[in-house]
């Protein structure tokens, strides 16, 4: 994440000061299966599930359901201060589907951009019902499939690990009463800064900058014309509340405990302004296999972080990442190590606070320790994600090396514009596995298969009739499927990757 996302500010009372929990609707997980693989590339499938996160939840009074918070305001009633706010409000259970667009369905997560007065959303995938799933993956890779095909221009769609309390923050803070089963406890290298302004009498609540900060590994930001995958290194471990400076905010930004930028590589923003996008070597208008290997300096778990590794697979094909093509990168390199770090940030003019967070070795220890999966889709209220797919900063050369990240232009960003030109975005994360390098993929049969346990083998067509019951978004088809293939009327069942067909309005 670049800068700071939306709703920032239920985040402080979530982490910091707890929260009770609501008892209007039941709180239930989508299942989204994920699988582990071993060095022979057997696959063991786990029913783990997603939680949306607490910042996107209705907070109501404990009492009734009054709402806490409206709009960008809170109850001044309810919550004057954020113990007294913590006290009498409560969060509730989400209606997943209706409310926030999210789908799930099998191995297969849909995340909606607008679905009523609901835009974009964040989800954590869960081990069980309240706990985080902690990835090690020192040593091992990480592979899932995108499809962003309705992602233009301003919108990304991230998924990403960031070094949350598996229990949602229950342990550390034990005013928090919600925790993991409703996605409390969020931080990254941004720090979701928050001026809360309320009693000056209250050295806790008084007015001044907080946030909730931790190590940050970015897999994946992208939308159609572009993608980065960014490690955001901390000088604190683990989730820590910040305040003032060591937020970083504004013109501080490179004071702050945590590396706001990140070590980024974005091929096009690398120099190979043809590698990936619609139609290209990497083709953005397809299902793509994105695989990520974490080396270490001894092929251990427990060694350093020494290299991220990037290989895409498509249509059958290994496709390795595209090699720098940047004056003052030399040589061309396809990974991220602390080298390369150094070479980019002076070669592109940046400060380069990835390394003085500790680079690599920190990234490392956080992903040794474990970390949390993060899912999103959103818009930037800051910096309308020129900085992904744009030129960026907009008032340097757009020939300087590192401005130009893609093909967006200028305007193109606007949240008001993307959210009414795009209103039905959608991206759709599917087919997550962990295992040792080379365990997650393989090409054979010129589809991105690979050996999965269990006995079906059986896939359905990607043009059954519609009139069927099964419902737009969900999975209609797919290897493993054995359901029905037929979608309800008005959206067809449509091929998204070999794992996954879903019903779409075409
Ligand atoms: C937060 O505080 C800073 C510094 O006092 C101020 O410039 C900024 O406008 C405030 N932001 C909000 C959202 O109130
Ligand atoms: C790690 O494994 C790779 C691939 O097998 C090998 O080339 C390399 O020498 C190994 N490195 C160490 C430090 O053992
Ligand atoms: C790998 O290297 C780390 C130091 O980077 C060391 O602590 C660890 O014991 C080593 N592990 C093995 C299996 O050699
Ligand atoms: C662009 O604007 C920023 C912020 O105002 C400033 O710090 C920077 O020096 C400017 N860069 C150029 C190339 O003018």
């Amino acid at each position: 994440m670049f800068p700071t996302t939306a709703l920032v500010s239920l985040c402080l009372l979530a982490v910091a000061y707890g929260q009770q929990i609501g008892t209007q609707l039941a709180e239930t997980h989508p299942v989204l299966t994920s699988q582990t693989c071993t060095a022979g590339g057997t696959c063991t499938t786990a029913q783990t599930s997603v939680v949306l996160d607490s910042n996107w939840r209705w907070t109501h009074q404990t009492t009734s359901t009054t709402n806490c918070y409206t709009g960008n305001t809170w109850n001044a009633a309810l919550c004057p201060d954020p113990a007294t706010c913590a006290a009498n409000c409560a969060i509730d259970g989400a209606d997943y589907a209706g409310t926030y667009g999210i789908t799930t369905s099998g191995d297969a997560l849909t995340i909606k951009f607008v679905t009523g007065a609901n835009i974009g959303s964040r989800v954590y995938l869960m081990a069980d019902d309240s706990n985080y799933k902690l990835f090690s993956l020192l040593n091992q890779e990480f592979t899932f499939t995108v499809d962003m095909s309705h992602l233009g221009c301003g919108l990304n769609g991230a998924l990403y690990f960031t070094e949350m309390d598996a229990d949602g923050g229950l342990a550390k803070f034990p005013t928090n009463k919600a925790g993991a089963k409703y996605g409390t406890g969020y931080c990254d290298a941004q720090a979701n800064v928050l001026n809360w302004t309320a009693s000056p009498t209250d050295i806790n609540s008084g007015t001044g900058m907080f946030g909730t900060c931790c190590n940050e590994m970015d897999i994946w930001e992208a939308n159609l014309n572009a993608a980065a995958f960014t490690p955001h290194t901390c000088s604190v471990v683990g989730q820590t509340q910040c305040s003032g400076i060591d937020c970083g905010d504004g013109d501080q930004r490179y004071d702050g405990v945590c590396d706001k930028d990140g070590c980024d590589f974005n091929s096009y923003r690398m120099g190979v302004k043809n590698f990936l996008g619609p139609g290209l070597t990497v083709d953005t208008n397809l299902p793509i296999t994105v695989v990520t290997q974490f080396i270490t300096n001894n092929n251990s778990s427990s060694g350093t972080l020494t290299e991220i590794r990037r290989i895409y697979v498509q249509n059958g094909k290994v496709i390795q990442n595209s090699n720098t093509n940047v004056p003052g990168i030399t040589p061309p390199v396809n990974s991220v190590t602390d080298a390369f770090c150094n070479a980019q940030k002076a070669a592109v003019g940046d400060t380069n606070s990835f390394e003085s967070r500790g680079g690599l070795a920190t990234m490392g220890a956080a992903i040794q320790k474990g970390m949390v999966l993060a899912m999103s889709l959103w818009d930037d209220d800051e910096a309308d994600m020129l900085w992904l797919d744009s030129n960026y900063p907009l008032n340097a050369s757009v020939t300087a090396p590192g401005v130009a990240r893609g093909p967006c232009s200028a305007t193109s960003g606007d949240p008001s514009t993307v959210q009414s030109t795009q209103p039905n975005a959608f991206v759709v994360f599917s087919n997550i596995k962990t295992g040792p390098i080379g365990s997650t993929f393989s090409v054979t049969g010129g589809g991105t298969t690979t050996s999965v346990t269990g006995t079906s083998t059986s896939s359905s067509t990607g043009s059954a009739p519609t009139g069927g019951s099964i419902p737009e978004f969900s999975q209609c088809g797919g290897t493993g499927w054995t359901g029905s293939g037929t979608c309800i009327a008005g959206t067809t069942c449509v091929v998204l990757n070999p794992f996954f067909f879903q019903c779409l309005v075409q």
